[in-house]
């Protein structure tokens, strides 16, 4: 490694930025709050009319028959997995790279998640890969949409097809993302997204699982209510105490008040969609020319969400490896993050199944190098500018031309 020059605020020169710029951050306006409000002064607290109505808008904006809320996107996964009847034995071929929570709704149903590696452009899982990964006992495919890039659908639709197995998407990066002019979720069984705070809809907490199948529709809302069959909003309206739990399920409701939030915004996801687009173009145009470091890649037909805007450093190129950029990155005032430690490199999954490195060499190879900048749809000009400023002079300094 070059040393480093003094200009650097991590070696005790000016920082580009006085006040760090964090890598995400919610958007919540006075419309929110309004929306909030209201729903407070109304009395529904838990499951009331909001939910019924963010299903319903949340459905037509994706596309969808049906959408469920639930309490979160790791819910939603769990959700889809038991509507899909994955139970003890079964396997799910998922990515690695991803946060852990896609693999671990697998676990919760007693099923193995098998890793299986991504293409090296988007880093979503490969479908080539997937099917050499498909084996009897395998129910499910689950590939994700990292970063909010849609993975290869049209493939794993047919690969699921071929193979007589479930697709369920983990969308929680992709919330608007298209590929060939159709929603992403559109393909799959069930798709699942997000509503946490650094996600495209902000509830605080949430998730939301569409599907287009009345049954499976069925069976997320019957595991969402602890395996109970009939919903106790329709209970009282009719005056009956009856109710029957037929499965195992959980408490996987979402309130009334993260509803209205989630609504409020939903309103709005178009233009923070457009929003993080023109982000996305800015640091396209004005980082492409650094040496070390790889932008993301974006498909033919592909209209990402840009969840994420993850950069590679190459540190043979550059001189400096990707936790040196971090860093100084961070003394210049630019918050960054890493996604992700391959799950399958997590203690727990080498503890307790014994994988290792070398299982999938390209996300593992990826995660070396992956550095995820600002990227938010109420970050300013002078944000993105701050940015740009901060990463030409780390690379100028660090790589020393
Ligand atoms: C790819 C992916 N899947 C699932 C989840 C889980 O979503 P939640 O945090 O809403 O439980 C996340 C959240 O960060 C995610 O990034």
């Amino acid at each position: 490694m070059k040393p480093a020059s003094k200009g650097l605020a991590l070696r005790g020169g000016p920082p580009v930025r006085r006040e760090r710029l964090p890598y995400a951050r919610p958007e919540i306006l006075d419309e929110d709050v309004a929306a909030v409000v209201e729903v407070l002064r109304s009395g529904w607290l838990t499951t009331g009319p909001q939910v019924e109505a963010f299903e319903e808008a949340f459905a037509e904006r994706m596309g969808a028959r049906f959408a469920v809320a639930l309490s979160s996107g790791t819910t939603a996964l769990e959700a889809a997995l038991f509507a899909c009847g994955l139970g003890p034995g079964d396997e799910v071929v998922t990515s690695p790279l991803t946060f852990c929570a896609t693999a671990n709704a697998a676990l919760r149903h007693g099923a193995r998640p098998v890793f299986a590696d991504v293409c090296d452009d988007t880093l979503c899982l490969d479908p080539d890969a997937a099917a050499a990964a498909i084996g009897v006992r395998t129910r499910v495919l689950l590939p994700v949409d990292y970063a909010g890039h849609p993975a290869d659908l049209d493939a794993f639709a047919a690969l699921a097809r071929r193979a007589g197995l479930a697709l369920v998407e983990d969308a929680c990066h992709a919330t608007g993302a298209r590929l060939g002019g159709r929603p992403v979720g559109s393909r799959a069984d069930i798709a699942v997204y997000s509503l946490h705070p650094v996600k495209h809809l902000a509830a605080g907490e949430g998730g939301v699982a569409t599907t287009d199948d009345p049954e499976l529709a069925r069976r997320l809302r019957l595991y969402r209510s602890h395996g109970i069959d009939s919903d106790p909003r329709r209970r009282a309206e009719r005056g009956d105490w009856r109710y029957e739990m037929v499965a195992l399920g959980v408490n996987g409701r979402l309130s009334d008040v993260a509803c209205a939030l989630a609504q409020s915004q939903l309103r709005r996801l178009d233009r923070n969609l457009a929003r993080r687009r023109a982000l996305a173009a800015t640091y396209d145009r004005a980082l492409r020319d650094l040496p070390g470091i790889r932008l993301p890649v974006v498909r033919d037909g592909a209209e990402p969400a840009w969840h994420l805007y993850p950069i590679r450093v190459i540190a043979e190129v550059l001189g400096a490896d990707r936790d040196l950029v971090h860093d100084a990155l961070r003394a210049e005032g630019i918050g960054t993050n890493v996604h992700y430690l391959p799950v399958h490199l997590h203690p727990y999954y080498r503890d307790r199944f014994g994988l290792r490195e070398g299982l999938c060499p390209v996300a593992e190879g990826a995660f070396r190098e992956l550095l995820s900048l600002p990227l938010f749809h109420g970050m300013g000009d002078a944000d993105a500018e701050d940015v740009v400023a901060a990463l030409r002079k780390v690379v100028r300094e660090l790589g020393g031309s």
